[in-house]
């Protein structure tokens, strides 16, 4: 067991710190050097990275890869891989990678969990082709039309959005809904139009404890029930997915209607395994099997790239940059594309309870700052909401732009679709600009002046028309908005999120800060 040292007490922490105390050219100087966009580039996959609107110079990025290589964190990586029990609070594996890399030859978790991958993968995306075909019948032998899905947190994010963000591999025989807050408006505004005797409701929970999904579970059979579906019948109308089977068969679903996954398998970390079903559902088997193998390459990647070409390990070191040296508490994932809606909400789940954490691996407090707020949303509706105080406000917002290059929307669809798309990319590119670069008062002034407004205007309003810039960003491009793709960019995320947590000395996999709610949840409940 090696001894644990606490980040700040490395050598190349200190070192980045001396260098974080220098003064550093503003980007708008540091985008001038010559080759900097070449050096300060990676691609994985179909995946490209331009982090050159970083404020980094090369010796800092070496520095960076210094503190991995100090921190092992590739050889921490290799440790998980072959499934010893990291997430040590909870004495489990972490094994999300082997639910998209069951036909390696040799995995390093070993066989025998491929197998047990193998055989759900197997089942699920037969049963789950049935819907997607259309040839899923209900009581009456009417063809399925519509999956329910009620899940939350990890059994919900992921699922909802891949399914819009995989809108161009949706089946047209099924709709799939998502519904996770127990509010009766959520339920009842997803199941006003359905037609029960051709509804599905998947309930998916690993713990199968979760108060909101059974809440909303009891209404929806209850609904099924008051809709005509008999009794004997309800088997046909409801599926589970969850790690807690016997739970899912006490509650009345049929064995073959219930599709398991491990306790090696994180909430937020599960949208591979069968909580993925309802995704499966509405692209199809096949393109699930593109969205793991997407998934699988980013793995083969971070697991084999050197630390100086290692994608994920780059958003983390970056990551670590921005919140531990320059200071900045949150980070904003800003995507230019619509599918993407929900991407960054998925992406907060998966980070802010991976890595919202205050005590190190060995027990005890942290000295340096962890996790930072991650959110964000659509990035042009966010330039019309908070952008005003990413360009002006005080604080300093690390964001991470991801693009689609190619327009594929049908051109049936929309004859214009592909001025939509030069409309979209123009705004990402301008604000990534327009972030690093800013406007100093001089050149407001001469813009103000060139816009034939008076020297006293002028005089008057450059202060309030200045842009500070210096706001560093990332750019993940991605050729087009494939299964494989996003299945990429997921587990590019994914580990990120590990590799910062490796660097810190906390443990990302467990989520102990989500249970005191439901302890005294259910203590309000028994009136104690
Ligand atoms: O938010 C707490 C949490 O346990 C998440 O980690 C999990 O994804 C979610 O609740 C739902 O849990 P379950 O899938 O067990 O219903």
């Amino acid at each position: 067991m090696t001894t644990f040292v606490p980040p700040q007490q490395r050598a190349t922490w200190q070192s980045l710190q001396a260098s974080a105390n220098q003064p550093m050219a503003h980007l708008r100087e540091l985008l001038k050097e010559p080759q900097r966009a070449e050096r300060f580039q990676l691609s994985a996959g179909h995946l490209h990275l331009d982090f050159s609107r970083q404020r980094i110079d090369t010796h800092i990025w070496s520095q960076l890869q210094a503190l991995a290589t100090e921190s092992d964190v590739l050889g921490q990586a290799h440790a998980m891989a072959r499934g010893d029990a990291i997430n040590a609070t909870e004495a489990r594996a972490v094994l999300h990678m082997a639910l998209r890399g069951a036909n390696q030859p040799t995995p390093p978790w070993g066989q025998a969990i491929s197998a047990q991958v193998t055989d759900v993968l197997k089942r699920m995306l037969a049963f789950a082709d049935t819907f997607y075909n259309g040839t899923a019948k209900g009581h009456t032998g009417e063809a399925m039309t519509d999956v329910v899905t009620l899940g939350i947190g990890g059994s919900d994010l992921g699922p909802r959005m891949a399914a819009q963000a995989l809108a161009a591999n949706a089946s047209p025989h099924v709709r799939v809904h998502f519904v996770s807050n127990p509010d009766a408006w959520a339920l009842h505004s997803t199941l006003r139009g359905l037609n029960p005797a051709t509804t599905l409701v998947v309930v998916s929970s690993k713990t199968f404890t979760t108060q909101e999904t059974l809440t909303l579970a009891n209404s929806a059979r209850r609904w099924l029930l008051d809709g005509g579906v008999p009794e004997r019948a309800l088997g046909a109308h409801v599926a589970a997915v969850s790690a807690a089977v016997d739970k899912a068969t006490a509650f009345g679903v049929l064995p073959e209607n219930i599709f398991g996954f491990w306790d090696w398998v994180g909430g937020r970390y599960s949208v591979w395994s069968a909580i993925g079903l309802p995704l499966a559902m509405g692209i199809g088997s096949q393109a699930f099997r593109e969205f793991l193998a997407g998934a699988e390459t980013m793995d083969q990647h971070f697991l084999s790239a050197p630390v100086d070409q290692n994608m994920p390990l780059a958003l983390a070191l970056l990551g670590v940059w921005n919140r531990n040296f320059l200071n900045c508490p949150t980070h904003l994932i800003s995507p230019y594309a619509w599918r993407l809606e929900k991407f960054a909400s998925f992406i907060q789940q998966m980070d802010m309870e991976s890595n919202g954490k205050s005590t190190r691996v060995d027990g005890e407090p942290v000295d340096t700052a962890t996790g930072p707020i991650v959110w964000g949303g659509l990035g042009i509706d966010g330039q019309h909401a908070y952008f005003q105080l990413i360009h002006q406000g005080q604080h300093t917002v690390p964001v991470d732009f991801i693009g689609v290059t190619q327009e594929d929307t049908p051109s049936h669809g929309l004859p214009m679709a592909a001025e939509h798309h030069r409309v979209v990319l123009l705004n990402l590119n301008a604000q990534a600009h327009a972030l690093a670069c800013g406007r100093d008062a001089h050149d407001t002034a001469e813009s103000l002046r060139a816009g034939g407004m008076s020297e006293a205007d002028v005089a008057r309003l450059t202060p309030h028309r200045q842009f500070r810039g210096n706001v560093p960003s990332n750019v993940i491009w991605m050729d087009a908005l494939t299964p494989y793709n996003l299945g990429s960019l997921i587990a590019l995320y994914e580990h990120k999120v590990f590799c910062q947590a490796a660097i810190w000395g906390i443990h990302a996999f467990d989520q102990w800060g989500v249970e005191l709610g439901k302890t005294m949840a259910k203590a309000m409940e028994s009136g104690a």
